[in-house]
């Protein structure tokens, strides 16, 4: 995608040293735009712990980075294990979304079939390539299914602007490339199709008011940010044509693990008869469980995310205490919605309904 009309991904191999990885961090958008290096393991797990990179796509690449970069600072005699371990710390970086466990696995695939650890720096970089265009491919393909929906709707109402709600972000900073939620809106957009995004703030690290609030408005894309709660009146009064969320695992059943928030606005959508889409890669699904709230691992993370906001005050960053600091608080990161609350998966191979048996045919006919 462009940021001020210049291509970028999310994440890289630096163009002159093969041995560092790039990366947006994102914990400075959309204030500065920071590209960072990465030169180690050490590097690639503080960068998704403390969420310099985040988004189920993406956490998923940077991990299978990640082995690759272990994998050049490994030793002949005793690579193989030392990988194993590394593979491990990485797996528990973020235990939410799939995609990190899936790339890791990948990594260890491939480094258990090498002889040698030349062999092996070669084959578990071209894997994080590939596992990172994959990506990029999965999610430009989502677009393509989910502009039929958008457009369905605009034409239903002649014409006149379609507004799409969204949670959090399922923008391209959350992948590699397009992203999920809002690929298709993107491609609405750029078809001419009239769109307006109701951006969903996304307390408390605000990546719908910080990230995807920017990513639109690089792209052109009119939209509107609005604090979490506000979802319901808007589709109340008729103000929502479609929800589209992304997902960071979704079960084989169909339960999907989104950004804590995301079940209050399936609830909402519901109640209200508007249809509720998730978006997502198929790397996303989890094929291993079915009931997402008794086993999605949700994450929890510091309560200080809760405590304290970023902003920017006389154009310096600034963290600010936003209650009494002697008070508790509870920091999910992410929450279920059940899949009878979603009216359908928009993957890289298309629509599929939100039931065991359908997303059993769609994917394994
Ligand atoms: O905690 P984050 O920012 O890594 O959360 C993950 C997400 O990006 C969202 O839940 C998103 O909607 C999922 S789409 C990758």
């Amino acid at each position: 995608m462009n940021i001020n009309g210049k291509p970028h991904r999310t994440i890289w191999i630096h163009p002159d040293n093969s041995e560092i990885i790039q990366i947006i961090d994102q914990r400075k958008l959309p204030f500065k735009l920071i590209i960072e290096d990465l030169i180690s393991v050490d590097d690639i797990e503080n960068a998704i712990v403390d969420m310099h990179v985040r988004g189920a796509g993406l956490i998923g690449a940077t991990a299978g980075f990640g082995m690759y970069l272990a994998v050049c600072k490994s030793s002949e005699d005793s690579f193989k294990k030392e990988l194993m371990v590394v593979g491990e710390r990485l797996k528990n970086t973020r235990p939410t979304a799939v995609n990190l466990q899936y790339a890791v696995e990948r990594q260890i695939e491939v480094i258990n079939s090498c002889n040698t650890l030349a062999q092996c720096i070669r084959e578990t970089r071209s894997k994080a390539q590939e596992i990172a265009d994959e990506d990029a491919a999965m999610c430009k393909s989502i677009g393509e299914h989910g502009l039929g929906i958008i457009k369905e709707i605009s034409d239903k109402k002649k014409g006149e602007i379609v507004n799409i709600l969204t949670h959090c972000n399922a923008g391209w900073l959350a992948f590699v490339d397009y992203g999920s939620a809002t690929s298709p809106i993107y491609l609405a957009h750029d078809s001419g199709i009239k769109v307006h995004v109701w951006v969903d703030e996304t307390r408390p690290r605000n990546q719908g008011a910080r990230l995807t609030a920017w990513e639109l408005l690089m792209h052109g894309v009119s939209h509107t940010v609005i604090p979490d709660n506000t979802g319901g009146h808007l589709m109340q009064h008729g103000l929502v044509d479609i929800v589209i969320t992304g997902a960071d695992r979704v079960t084989k059943a169909g339960d999907a693990a989104n950004k804590i928030g995301t079940y209050l606005k399936a609830l909402a959508a519901k109640d209200n008869n508007i249809p509720f889409y998730v978006a997502l890669p198929s790397s996303t699904f989890d094929w291993k469980i079915s009931d997402g709230i008794k086993e999605i691992p949700i994450e929890q993370r510091d309560g200080n995310e809760v405590k304290y906001m970023d902003g920017l005050l006389d154009k310096v960053e600034q963290k600010f205490l936003i209650m009494p600091e002697k008070s508790s608080v509870a920091n999910y990161g992410f929450d279920v919605t059940p899949a009878r609350l979603i009216t359908g998966f928009i993957t890289e191979r298309g629509i599929c309904s939100a039931s065991a048996e359908s997303i059993h045919h769609f994917f394994f006919r």
